[in-house]
């Protein structure tokens, strides 16, 4: 045996037994004639004192340990003279009586502590010893608990848990997709599924009524602090439901989550914001409503009075930002370097204070008289000593920019606190998006979402405003999670193919198997997917889900520990039967 207690176990109460115990050392120190060694292990660290008196070879031996050595140590545990309250282990001591470096170890390139931070590259190279820290370790236990709670939830409420695969077949709708090569099959490939979309679909036709899987996902795009080219969902499909019956059933789930982990108790139902009004008030589908700072619209009073940005703009739109008049000249001048950052896009900031003497200032004096920007402030309900920040400009991305200002002036506020959760749901999403460039539509969310049955009729007649039978769930300005009801009709599906720009051939190519399962019995089905990673890091109150992930990849999709992604020999092209081009940056040369 090894050990028989682990470095976090042993308390007052174990004085006076015997103890072994094994991990890595985290410290020494030496003072005098004592030595002491912090052990760590997965469970907590413990302190071993060598004493030169009781034990001198010993103690030599442990002034030669180095950071990170594998120990084995047997002792007896006494209390300790004077106590570390901050650790569960501190009441206590071990005095060795035998010591056994198991392993040694090069010095570690950072030190493995709570809070050491030798830099995110290094931090990813040495992940795992990244890893051996406490927080990222309880980051990990976080998920470990989650995923084990989920599923015992979710069996509870009789879905079966079913994997689907891998290697699937690429589709052009959504994100790139990875690819694999075929060697079976030289010339073809599979790709990695953006998520088992279509799989839970077919599972819903095979009858099992309740499927979940917490699987595996790859996407092909731009990474962010929440998005990875390799993440997990908690996918779930039900048959024989509404759009309420989802939303009940994983409100369901995510309020039992948050009572699990966090102990808190959404006793009311979440809220539900339809898209439009999303976009309306916060310019964003995911809103963060942990604040308010709605956006109010004031194109028709500024409209018309000479100053030109404003009089060609579809939109002017502002927020009321509560006791920021008294931003000096230099603070406004951030937040309009902040709004014209390549990142958010806009060409200016309107601002106007309303002093607490009752008096106005504003940058558009020029143009506006004191008793029009009164007006302004009565309808964005401003109190002597705000502030209204205000943008104009093409309508949509004017919402847009002004929602990177509205949770920017959030973050300044102290109003985006990580201990309280305001989630709620978005519905009522356009089924389909117009894309200038290809001039076409696009779905909004995937080609299998069902609109709004009350919109049918308006299929051909005003597509971009039908809606989808389609939800999401957004936790403090993040999507956590998004469904949708789908087409079970196989005509309904093929009129949706035709809208979205398919010739019949190709999206039979595509979807064949999908539409052709469809002839054979589909019942009404419909789902969501939450992002389990996401959820994790929100419980977690982290900025960025590669802390949940135990070996994510960096911003440009790699992994820096094992230096992938990698070429490959000229022997596996040959066997792939494939030839690279030459890169295009060799090609510029
Ligand atoms: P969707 O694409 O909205 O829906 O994805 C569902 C949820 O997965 C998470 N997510 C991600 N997390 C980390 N990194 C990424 N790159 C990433 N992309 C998505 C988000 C998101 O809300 N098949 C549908 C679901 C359905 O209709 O049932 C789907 O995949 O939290």
């Amino acid at each position: 045996m090894y050990r028989d207690r682990t470095c976090g176990e042993l308390r007052l109460t174990d004085a006076g037994t015997e103890a072994k115990i094994a991990g890595w050392v985290q410290r020494t120190r030496k003072m005098g004639g004592m030595t002491f060694v912090d052990v760590r292990d997965r469970y907590g660290i413990t302190q071993v004192v060598f004493d030169q008196e009781r034990n001198p070879e010993l103690w030599e031996a442990a002034n030669n340990l180095g950071r990170e050595f594998v120990v084995q140590i047997k002792g007896r545990v006494e209390e300790r003279a004077s106590k570390n309250a901050k650790n569960p282990t501190g009441d206590i001591e071990i005095f060795a009586d035998e010591l056994k470096v198991l392993n040694r170890s090069k010095v570690p390139p950072f030190t493995i502590e709570e809070n050491t931070d030798g830099g995110d590259d290094l931090r990813m190279k040495y992940r795992y010893l990244d890893l051996r820290r406490p927080n990222v370790r309880r980051n990990l236990e976080l998920r470990h608990k989650m995923a084990f709670e989920i599923r015992r939830y979710l069996d509870s409420e009789g879905f079966l848990e079913i994997e689907t695969p891998i290697l699937v077949k690429s589709t052009p709708e959504g994100a790139r997709d990875f690819v694999v090569p075929s060697r079976m099959n030289p010339g073809e490939f599979y790709a990695l599924p953006q998520s088992p979309q279509l799989f839970k679909q077919l599972l819903m036709v095979s009858g099992y009524d309740r499927y979940f899987q917490i699987a595996k996902c790859f996407r092909d795009e731009d990474l962010r602090a929440d998005r990875q080219p390799e993440f997990t969902q908690i996918d779930c499909e039900m048959s024989f439901v509404e759009q309420e019956d989802v939303i009940r059933m994983f409100e369901g789930l995510v309020k039992h989550i948050f009572k699990y982990v966090k102990g808190i108790d959404f006793t009311e139902p979440f809220p539900r914001m339809t898209w439009k009004d999303a976009m309306e008030k916060y310019g964003s589908d995911k809103p963060d409503i942990r604040f308010g700072m709605p956006f109010v619209e004031l194109t028709d009073i500024a409209k018309g009075k000479g100053f030109g940005v404003v009089d060609d703009a579809d939109l002017t739109v502002g927020i009321c930002a509560p006791g920021c008049a008294s931003y000096t000249r230099k603070q406004l001048d951030e937040l309009t370097n902040f709004v014209k950052r390549p990142q958010v896009g806009a060409k200016g900031l309107i601002w106007v204070k309303f002093e607490p003497d009752g008096s106005i200032k504003s940058s558009v004096g020029k143009f506006y008289t004191e008793d029009e920007l009164r007006a302004w402030g009565e309808r964005m309900d401003a109190k002597p000593g705000d502030l209204l920040l205000i943008m104009t400009g093409e309508a949509m991305k004017t919402r847009k920019q002004l929602c990177e200002l509205r949770l920017e002036m959030g973050n300044r506020l102290g109003l985006r606190d990580k201990n309280v959760f305001a989630p709620l749901w978005v519905i009522d999403f356009p089924l389909f998006e117009w894309d200038e460039e290809t001039q076409r539509f696009y779905a909004m969310h995937h080609p299998f979402t069902s609109p709004n049955p009350e919109d049918i009729p308006m299929l051909r007649t005003d597509t971009g405003n039908v809606r989808a039978t389609a939800y999401d769930i957004v936790v403090n300005g993040t999507e956590l999670g998004g469904g949708s009801i789908r087409i079970h009709d196989a005509e309904l599906q093929d009129e949706m193919f035709e809208l979205l720009g398919f010739t019949p051939e190709r999206a039979h190519e595509q979807f064949g198997f999908l539409m052709n399962a469809f002839q054979y019995g589909a019942p009404p089905h419909g789902g969501l997917a939450l992002g389990f990673d996401r959820f994790v890091s929100i419980l977690a109150g982290l900025d960025t889900i590669r802390d949940v992930i135990a070996f994510p990849k960096n911003n440009s999709g790699r992994d820096v520990m094992n230096e992938s992604p990698s070429p490959i020999d000229t022997a596996q092209l040959d066997e792939l039967q494939l030839e690279l081009k030459p890169l295009k940056a060799d090609k510029d040369k």
